[in-house]
């Protein structure tokens, strides 16, 4: 059995979430712990090449050869990556984990929500995060923080606000369906105000203390 800590982060495009990874990192780390930051897709070698193929702007993948390539590089993440971190004991912090398949592939695209869990289940047997924490914010300000970024879109970005709002309803009944393991936090709010709310969640939910 792993003796890590795996934390998931998800939310729509612009919820902020690599900001406030880095900082739970680092007050993790503070704590004594070692702590292994990562993402997806990627986070590993095989994984980050599947992504380039995903993120492809010009690439025109079925939902079904989507989802398989999203679990397919998860395999490979959670296999060379993830299991030995958390085997060596590390908390592994990932930006975007399944919850974004399920959303994005089965919320967003209508991807059978069946074959997304046997998918899941080839890939990761019943591994499952520790903790969630879903950032909830809505789509105009994600739209809005995206285009301040100024970077450009990438496939899934460039979908339409139908789209981004089926993601955003589907995060949160993925919050429902498994409150134990997922954390919903209002992102619609200044980061001080939502990295207070998510090192007040860590502490409650994962026993730790972190200095503020
Ligand atoms: P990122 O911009 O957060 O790095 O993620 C890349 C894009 O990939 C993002 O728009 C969400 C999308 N995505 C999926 O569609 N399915 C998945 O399983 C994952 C992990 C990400």
């Amino acid at each position: 059995m792993p003796s890590g800590k795996f934390i998931t982060f998800e939310g729509g495009d612009g919820a902020g979430k690599s900001t406030q990874i880095k900082r739970l990192a680092a007050a993790i780390e503070k704590t004594g712990l070692t702590v292994t930051v990562t993402r997806e897709p990627g986070g590993s070698r095989g994984a980050e090449t599947i992504r380039a193929m995903l993120l492809d702007p010009d690439a025109e993948w079925d939902p079904p050869t989507e989802a398989l390539l999203h679990f397919a590089a998860r395999a490979d993440h959670y296999t060379t990556k993830i299991a030995p971190a958390l085997k060596e004991g590390a908390w592994v912090l990932c930006d975007r984990f399944a919850d974004s398949t399920r959303a994005y592939q089965g919320y967003g695209l209508g991807l059978d929500m069946g074959a997304i869990e046997a998918l899941y289940e080839i890939a990761l047997d019943d591994f499952v995060p520790d903790l969630t924490i879903i950032l909830d914010i809505p789509v105009e300000t994600g739209v809005e923080r995206m285009i301040e970024r100024g970077a450009d879109p990438d496939r899934y970005e460039k979908m339409d606000t139908a789209f981004h709002e089926r993601l955003r309803q589907g995060f949160l009944e993925i919050a429902k369906q498994d409150p134990d393991r997922c954390a919903v936090i209002d992102a619609n709010n200044d980061i001080d105000t939502v990295t207070a709310r998510i090192f007040d969640c860590v502490e409650t939910r994962m026993g730790v203390t972190l200095e503020r």
